[in-house]
């Protein structure tokens, strides 16, 4: 076996590591910036772009309708449970790096790479998704301004051609006048790649977000909700839209408990407030406070949008209206009601909304190289991921690969992908820090804790990491496969690089250079990812079977290779990982410890 694996970091030597008194912020946040900065980084695409998903369903789940309002109270008690044990670790811990650092002094080496790398998730990947609708609110917004701005160029290539499959009429309408390629339209999401070019510009020049800059940001997303309540209960009477809500839940608890699932993604961004423990005058008190504030003011936000949304637009007429149109639901909503001729209600959400992703995108653009930077610091990266811009002071090399692979994916991914792959992979992160609070309470039972999650080391912690693994189960399959895709990716580079590298590794005495089983290791988990990303993806394990036995079904022969490519890679990479712990054995200085 590997060496030391699971060796974990003291939290005393990552304190110290994170800089002595001289680095020390100034405090000065109480729990009122706490909750704006935590509002600030939640509301985003969440509420703007997939309540409509949520509530109708698409091709891969059922929708919620009416109950979506439900969905939003399930999904704030699954994340209060997990903000209750990031309070707990903040306040311990108040250092950068967030889930990562926490589980490198609980759970140890591999677990902190695999948090980090999956991180990459929560904080890119969930990027790509606000990026993308950004774009499409934009498109409306300048749309209702009288400037058009084609659909091939804010679009990606897979929706259009979903479109093409549903709609040939309204295709023609929006993409006829796509220029060709080797006769294929040209067909990309120019907007998003644009918008996360220019966060990335003036992240570097170090342009940071200011507490006034951010309330500002917050004071509208916060106005432009309650406009869209107002304005939808002046078009529509209470008791139409409880007619409306008949029947509450069109799909049974399925519906509601996917819709849950979905609008997870509203909900991230309250763990991001950790970050600033730092920076608390009373972190015991304002932290937790901050925490569950911004989530108890959110959710009672969503849940009002949630009731309006669907009160205005029956349950039946919004599938069909989302089936045929790329519209982005909450101005396609007010469009339906308003009279005819009338878009300012309309152009105003989309205005605000605008504004809200922004925000949300400066935050997650911003927290990324920190986490990066946070691995480089600890050797499970390469040291140029730690480097500063000698005059703009800011982490510009990860800035810059941050945007790069926002921006270059948001070109040409589908919104819902991204938001399912950056729900399973946060729920997952939430998961791991939940189970570390009753480890680091055994570990470390001595240690201040100005903050601890109430009724037991293990209660509230374990109801935390159950709840959160329920809402992964009601995720679509093609979630769950990217996402064990990129984990085993994640595995190839740590065996490759960061398991020699690392600091913790040094101590342990491994070999300074990766040995050759181990490189034949990560080639192995390399092609397992492949695997996982060539097999038909929105098939189940079961259908997955039954596909690769039936030589006339459809995409058999991706099921095929794909499967072979994870059972080939498998065997090597586990081979090569015995072989390679055997290898490192002989180099090893000092006994294991712990
Ligand atoms: N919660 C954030 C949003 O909805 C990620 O955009």
């Amino acid at each position: 076996m590997l060496r030391g694996l699971f060796r974990t970091k003291n939290l005393d030597d990552i304190l110290a590591a994170a800089g002595g008194p001289q680095f020390s912020l100034r405090r000065t946040l109480g729990a009122f910036n706490i909750t704006l900065l935590g509002i600030g980084a939640i509301i985003g695409a969440g509420i703007f772009a997939t309540v409509g998903t949520a509530a109708a369903g698409d091709a891969a789940r059922p929708g919620a309708g009416p109950s979506l309002m439900l969905s939003f109270v399930i999904t704030a008690i699954v994340c209060g449970f997990t903000a209750l044990c990031y309070a707990e670790f903040a306040s311990m811990v108040p250092i950068s790096g967030s889930a990562y650092t926490y589980s490198y002094s609980t759970l140890g080496e591999l677990v902190a790479w695999i948090i980090g790398w999956d991180l990459i998730i929560e904080y890119a990947v969930g990027n790509i998704a606000v990026a993308i609708s950004w774009a499409n609110y934009f498109r409306t917004l300048m749309g209702n301004l009288g400037v058009d701005i084609p659909a091939w160029l804010s679009t990606d290539y897979r929706t259009a051609a979903k479109l093409a499959a549903n709609n040939p009429t309204l295709y023609a309408q929006d993409f006829g006048g796509a220029p060709q390629l080797f006769g294929h339209p040209v067909i990309f999401n120019l907007l998003a790649f644009l918008i996360v070019a220019l966060i990335t510009i003036v992240l570097v020049w170090g342009i940071r977000e200011s507490a006034g800059f951010n309330a500002g940001m917050v004071l509208i997303k916060i106005v432009v909700l309650l406009f869209f309540i107002g304005i939808a209960l002046y078009y529509v009477s209470p008791a139409k839209m409880a007619q409306n809500w008949v029947p509450f839940q069109p799909n049974g608890w399925k519906g509601t408990f996917t819709g849950a699932a979905l609008v997870f993604f509203a909900y991230i961004g309250f763990d991001a407030v950790s970050t600033v423990a730092e920076e608390c005058k009373n972190p015991s008190r304002d932290l937790p406070i901050g925490i569950i504030a911004s989530l108890v003011v959110c959710t009672i936000l969503y849940v009002v949008v949630g009731a309006v949304f669907t009160g205005i637009i029956p349950y039946n007429e919004l599938v069909q209206k989302l089936s045929n149109e790329q519209a982005e639901p909450l101005t396609m909503a007010l469009d339906h009601v308003a009279p005819a001729g009338v878009q300012w209600p309309s152009t105003l959400v989309a205005f605000g909304s605008v504004i809200a992703h922004t925000a949300v995108l400066l935050v997650f653009q911003l927290g990324q190289p920190r986490i990066f930077f946070s691995m480089a610091r600890d050797g499970l990266l390469p040291s140029v991921f730690a480097s500063v811009h000698p005059r703009f002071k800011t982490p510009h090399v990860t800035t810059i690969l941050t945007g790069v692979f926002v921006g270059g994916i948001a070109a040409f991914a589908s919104i819902d992908e991204m938001v399912d792959l950056t729900n399973i992979g946060t729920l997952f992160a939430f998961i791991l820090v939940c189970v570390g609070i009753p480890i680091l309470r055994m570990k470390d039972p001595g240690r201040a804790r100005p903050f601890r999650v109430p009724l037991g080391a293990f209660f509230l912690p374990l109801l935390g990491a159950a709840s959160c693994l329920f809402l992964m189960f009601y995720l679509p399959p093609a979630s769950w496969w990217r996402f064990f895709g990129w984990l085993v990716l994640g595995f190839a580079i740590y065996l490759s690089y960061g398991y020699t590298r690392s600091s913790v590794g040094r101590k342990e005495g491994r070999p300074e250079r990766t040995p050759a089983p181990l490189k034949l290791a990560a080639v192995g988990f390399l092609v397992v990812a492949v695997g996982l990303f060539t097999i038909p993806h929105d098939l189940g394990p079961l259908a997955m079977m039954e596909t690769t036995r039936d030589a006339t079904a459809d995409r058999h022969d991706r099921a095929i290779y794909g499967l072979i490519m994870i059972a080939l890679g498998l065997v090597t990479g586990v081979v090569g990982t015995l072989l390679g712990g055997a290898a490192a054995r002989p180099g090893a200085g000092e006994p294991e410890r712990s």
